[in-house]
């Protein structure tokens, strides 16, 4: 078989899901009035608890907000250890650093990509506080073995379920294993509300810390509409005949991840840090938690034509061994040379991301050796598009193009 790539087509890496009810709410949000406002936060935070299982919810700026809101109500502070997954998000691990803590790495599975109870247990000494484990790419880690390992030590299980709104473990939502649980709302998150946060707890005592701190925000819904409205042009770039070219441009090795860091370094620049979540980001909210069962469906199942069709180079993330997954990124693992394998699939139209792209491998950052899992998965992992601007046409065109690159 012989197959062509096309300089204008691309098969992007994300897609972002906006609608004419998106942009309505967001222009018609920017005028809201706070009380307005905040009555619909509520009644975002009253459905995302029923579908947590009845779990405290409050929307916060983002997944890293609720994360700082949950170790300031658990007291954890300057000198104190937590155990962190050693395969997760780098900027995580700066922020930690800057509030004083001493994140430990504990090293991650192959297959899962994921912290387990043994490698959590490892990483506890006398000075930790907390243990976070990770549903990495919304698939379930082994959260009820890592409960009971806190537990033995008498430490706060703290969930990151960033990619996780909607994954269950023996019928019971992701979230309501731990202390207290973080989800982003990130724009390609499961539940994206253009970006925000939810904190998830059964526990008074972080209750009453979060809305503290939450109830003596301002309202001002200028922030996240501005963040929205760039990345209604990122959509619209993404979307135009001009992606394919400049993502050749953007995603090199030479680059050595420099779009990335630009990137995400313009994301800080624009994400929302102390000012109260907005009306039209509840109201969006809204509409995805809505919508959430049939995407995570309809995901899922692409999920699984997708590794079932890929070349025997590659072996997805074993992600349905503790529990069923919410919809996140496709990560495999190639065992050949990454780079290559991505320079000739965006010549034939199909935008992969390799390496930091995907996560960050924190162990180095943390000066540690101990946790090869985590090396392995990062020098590995690829992610391959999956989102609801694959259709049929385009998984086989995928399959088709994946089989041409991965041969030697
Ligand atoms: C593993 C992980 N945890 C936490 C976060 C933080 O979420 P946010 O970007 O909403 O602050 C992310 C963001 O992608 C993440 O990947």
């Amino acid at each position: 078989m012989s197959i062509h790539g096309h300089v204008f087509g691309m098969i992007p890496r994300r897609r972002i899901d906006i609608g004419r009810a998106d942009i309505g709410d967001l222009l018609g949000g920017i005028g809201d009035s706070p009380d307005a406002a905040a009555a619909q936060v509520r009644a975002f935070e009253h459905q995302a608890s029923a579908m947590l299982g009845g779990l405290w919810v409050r929307a916060t700026a983002s997944g890293r907000d609720a994360l700082d809101l949950i170790l300031d109500g658990l007291g954890i502070g300057v000198g104190d250890e937590l155990v962190v997954p050693a395969y997760t998000l780098g900027e995580l691990i700066v922020r930690l650093q800057g509030r004083g803590l001493r994140p430990v790495a504990a090293d991650v599975d192959v297959d899962t990509f994921a912290v387990t109870p043994q490698s959590v247990a490892r990483a506890i000494t006398a000075r930790t506080r907390a243990v976070v484990a990770l549903h990495v790419f919304g698939a379930p880690c082994d959260i009820r073995g890592i409960a009971a390992v806190a537990a033995q030590h008498g430490l706060p299980l703290i969930e990151d379920c960033a990619h996780a709104f909607g994954a269950r473990i023996d019928g019971r939502p992701a979230g309501s294993f731990g202390s207290a649980a973080l989800f982003s709302l990130e724009v390609a998150k499961p539940v994206a509300a253009f970006g925000g946060g939810l904190l998830a707890t059964a526990s008074s005592e972080l209750q009453a810390a979060a809305a503290a701190h939450l109830d003596r925000r301002r309202y001002n819904a200028w922030p996240a509409a501005r963040k929205a409205l760039i990345k209604c042009l990122e959509e619209f770039a993404v979307r135009s005949p001009a992606y394919g070219l400049a993502a050749r441009m953007m995603f090199r090795e030479q680059e050595a991840g420099g779009f990335e860091q630009f990137y995400r370094g313009l994301h800080d620049r624009v994400r929302p840090a102390d000012v109260a979540f907005s009306g039209f980001q509840a109201r969006r909210g809204l509409r995805r938690l809505a919508g959430l069962a049939q995407r995570n469906r309809h995901l899922n199942l692409l999920w699984g034509e997708l590794a079932a069709g890929l070349p025997p180079e590659f072996a997805a993330q074993a992600r349905a061994r503790c529990g069923e997954p919410a919809a996140y990124n496709f990560v495999a693992r190639y065992s050949g040379d990454l780079p290559r394998l991505r320079r000739r699939a965006q010549a034939l139209g199909l935008d992969l991301a390799i390496h930091g792209e995907v996560l960050d491998d924190v162990a180095p950052m943390l000066g540690q050796t101990d946790c090869p899992g985590a090396a392995q998965v990062f020098a590995e992992a690829v992610a391959i598009p999956l989102h609801l601007g694959i259709d049929a046409a385009r998984l086989r065109r995928m399959g088709e193009i994946l089989a041409a690159v991965s041969r030697p």
